[in-house]
């Protein structure tokens, strides 16, 4: 049974800039994993299908309305999935995490990034969330441009690794 689409009175609707048709932000499901794993993949992220419907799957069955999607003219134009814990790294406060995200490069500079994680910082505060957190590879250009856009700031703490 196909589900879409779906009357979800929390979905947030914005203009796109230069372009006629709203922005529309939902929940995401199951049905949407192959949007997500193509927008993904040709945003740069892991070709593998199979990552993502682990990945997705994964986000709904631990916080459904932390995995949003976000469309244009009934087409898929972007995701984000993040989630709300606690003691993550030593940070005790309760953290709205935002651990994927990718616009479709097609519809990129419309807006359709800000509504999501405008949306998703809403249901992180809904949550009990007092921050909100993520982790930016500096070799994607543009991604850290975008979060100091929406008023993030670099944070003191940075990751380090080591292949094994
Ligand atoms: C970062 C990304 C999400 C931005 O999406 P977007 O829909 O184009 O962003 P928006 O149009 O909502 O832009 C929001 C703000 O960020 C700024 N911004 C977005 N992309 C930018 C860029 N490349 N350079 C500078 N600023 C940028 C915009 O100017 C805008 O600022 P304003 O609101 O103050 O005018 C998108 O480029 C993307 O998906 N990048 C790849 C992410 C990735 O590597 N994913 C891997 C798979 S997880």
């Amino acid at each position: 049974m196909d589900r879409r689409p779906r009357v979800d009175p929390g979905a947030i609707r914005g203009a796109a800039n230069g372009v006629d048709e709203p922005v529309r932000v939902r929940p995401l499901d199951e049905l949407d994993i192959t949007a997500v794993a193509d927008i993904a993949e040709r945003s740069g992220g892991p070709r593998d299908a199979g990552f993502w419907e682990d990945r997705v799957t994964s986000f709904l069955r631990r916080d459904p309305e932390g995995a949003l999607i976000a469309e244009v003219g009934g087409r898929a134009a972007g995701f984000m999935l993040g989630e709300v814990r606690r003691g993550e790294f030593g940070i005790a406060e309760p953290t709205g995490w935002i651990e994927f995200l990718g616009v479709d490069p097609e519809l990129r500079g419309r807006a359709v990034g800000r509504l999501l994680a405008e949306a998703l910082e809403a249901h992180f505060r809904a949550r009990g969330a007092v921050a909100v957190r993520t982790l930016v590879d500096e070799t994607m250009p543009g991604v850290a441009a975008f979060f100091a856009s929406l008023g993030y700031a670099p944070a003191p703490m940075r990751p380090f690794v080591k292949s094994l």
